[in-house]
């Protein structure tokens, strides 16, 4: 049978061996098929595991099989004739190893160089997501906890838009709660023309935030003003939202620089967005008799949890929780999401692992936390310095995020301008690269770890252009642009009319991680792992090496063939790149 190529290469022999498995299995033996991609140096390419384990499960029952070679061979035997098999046997204790087809191989690849990667997309089954990334807090410093959620967000947001699943971009910013009393108050104060303020005014609001907050801990008629603007901005009073509105407006400029550099899209909506809705839920929540009073408080208490969640503060006031259980009633019932991701440090694991189970409890979501609609905490570690601890610069303990990216792009200009670059290309060529380069660099070293880990932020490390770094990427994606424009060759010309060929073991072992790609995206975002695509991007960078060592492209009896290898590689390359969030570069 013709095999089309749906993009996933797991999946199409998973096919295969479940069609085998429902032959060779007995009636009523529910099996799972267990397929993994072999690890190099085996003698196959996937491999079935199955034979083992369904032995055990049929030796009782007088099979006719003599153990688990035997099964292995039945598998085998009954696996349906396919275009993308080249042979399958069986190894061993029972291991099924299957050998695709280099032809059909070759196929999938040229027909992708046609079609474009998009034909390779994972499929997943939701339709809508929402991505709840970045949402730094008005006022106060965007630090580097945010910048990882924005970077890690990102990436999440674009492998799900990749996979044909309606995101939306949310920037829960906190922008709601008692400081605004207090930053209102000293606006008030310091600004009697309201109207009139603008950011340089104010200058820089993070010294504002604290300097009332020193006012509100030491002068107790201010700190009563604060208390008494809180009620008043929450009560809808015209001159107080309008403050609040400003200071909002102010710290949303900053914000902007940070995403605009990074070329990251928000939709903000913020804490303030659901506060209209919050007491509606609150009374569902209490009319499904899930809140108790504790201490003047009402709570909620769950099962393995030893505090309760605080919805109501004793002051009546509601606080992080009960906007969030709100946002997530707003996500799943007005905006009808069906999996929902929220990206911050790991140290808020707590809090949402108990408004899930809220939600649970409430029967907003299912028990199982792998169905859908489905809520995932996406946690991640801290940043640290050079010396092991939390990450700050030399002149302050906050971290400026401009800052840090205008030190990458400095950085990765003056590299360039080592290597003549500024006598070669233009100035907005070089300036434009070094900008690709250098916040490339500071996201891919962070999304590269395990999000879980700590990591530590080093330039010298980031910007080497050796080891698993964006720029030994970013160059080598460069260089095979620069091997396709040498030959001369109309690419898309080739594509047409040339045949790619994977004869030799590295050109076969090239393709084969090419043909990996949708797989590797599929796994990266069902686990909301971007590290497992880094890891895939820089295997790729090695496998190509590995090929380009040996054989020689240009001017070789192959040269159309290994040019549309080269071009496959750049495509998923520049994919990757634009999956991670990073601009490629054509020259270097
Ligand atoms: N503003 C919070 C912070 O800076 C992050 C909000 C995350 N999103 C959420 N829905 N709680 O820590």
């Amino acid at each position: 049978a013709s095999q089309e190529f749906t993009g996933n290469l797991k999946r199409e022999v998973e096919k295969l061996f479940d069609a085998s498995l429902r032959i060779t299995v007995p009636d009523g033996t529910s099996v799972e098929t267990e397929v993994a991609a072999s690890l190099p140096g085996k003698p196959g390419d996937y491999q079935c595991n199955n034979a083992m384990g369904l032995w055990s499960i049929i030796k009782g029952k007088g099979t006719q099989f003599r153990g688990p070679p035997a099964v292995g061979q039945a598998i085998s035997k009954n696996l349906p004739a396919s275009e993308m098999v080249e042979t399958c046997s069986v190894a061993g204790p029972g291991f099924v190893n299957l050998v695709l087809s280099s032809k059909w191989m070759s196929k999938s690849i040229e027909k992708m160089l046609i079609d474009g990667i998009d034909t390779w997309a994972p499929t997943l089954p939701v339709k809508r997501a929402v991505v709840d990334f970045s949402s730094p807090n008005i006022a106060k410093e965007m630090h580097v906890g945010h910048l990882r959620s924005t970077i890690i967000g990102d990436t999440l947001a674009r492998m799900l838009e990749y996979s044909k699943v309606e995101v939306f971009r949310r920037n829960h910013v906190g922008d709601w709660g008692t400081q605004f009393g207090m930053l209102i108050e000293y606006l008030f104060e310091k600004f009697p023309d309201t109207e009139s303020v603008t950011e340089t005014a104010i200058g820089d609001l993070q010294t504002f935030y604290k300097k009332s907050k020193t006012k509100f801990d030491e002068d107790p008629d201010f700190k009563e003003k604060a208390q008494k603007a809180v009620v008043r901005l929450q009560g809808g009073d015209p001159i107080y939202r309008k403050a609040w509105a400003k200071i909002c407006e102010i710290s949303r400029t900053e914000f902007a620089k940070v995403y605009q550099r990074l070329k990251v899209e928000l939709e903000e909506k913020g804490e303030s967005f659901y506060n209209p809705y919050i007491a509606n839920v609150i009374g569902e929540l209490d009319s499904k008799g899930l809140i108790e009073e504790s201490e003047g408080a009402r709570v909620i208490f769950l099962e393995g949890f030893n505090i309760p969640l605080m919805v109501v503060k004793s002051d009546g006031g509601f606080n992080y929780a009960s906007t969030d259980l709100t946002a997530l009633w707003y996500r799943l019932n007005e905006e009808k999401a069906e999996w929902i991701v929220y990206v911050t440090d790991v140290g808020q694991q707590q809090h949402f692992n108990m408004f899930f189970k809220a939600a649970r409890k409430a029967g907003w979501l299912p028990d199982s936390d792998k169905t859908y609609p489905r809520v995932d905490h996406v946690g991640f570690g801290l940043v640290l310095g050079d010396d092991g601890k939390r990450f700050r610069t030399r002149s302050s303990d906050v971290v400026r995020l401009v800052d840090l990216l205008d030190e990458a792009k400095t950085r990765s200009k003056t590299a360039l301008i080592e290597r003549g670059k500024d006598k070669e290309w233009t100035p907005e060529e070089l300036d434009q690269t070094a900008e690709a380069v250098g916040y490339g660099a500071v996201k891919y070293a962070d999304l590269k770890n395990n999000r879980l880990t700590n990591y530590t932020f080093n330039f010298d490390q980031m910007l080497s252009d050796k080891g698993n770094t964006a720029v030994y990427l970013l160059y080598a994606h460069a260089r095979i642009c620069s091997i396709i424009r040498k030959s001369g060759k109309d690419i898309d010309e080739l594509k047409k009319t040339e045949k790619l060929a994977l004869d030799h073991p590295e050109e076969r072992a090239l393709g084969l991680h090419l043909l990996r790609f949708a797989e590797t995206v599929e796994e990266a975002c069902s686990n909301l792992l971007p590290n497992v695509l880094c890891h895939y991007l820089y295997d790729l960078s090695e496998r190509y090496t590995s090929f380009y060592s040996i054989h020689q492209v240009i001017g070789s009896p192959e040269e159309a063939s290994r040019l549309l290898l080269c071009e496959a590689t750049a495509v998923v390359m520049r994919k990757c790149f634009h999956l991670l969030g990073i601009t490629p570069v054509y020259k270097i």
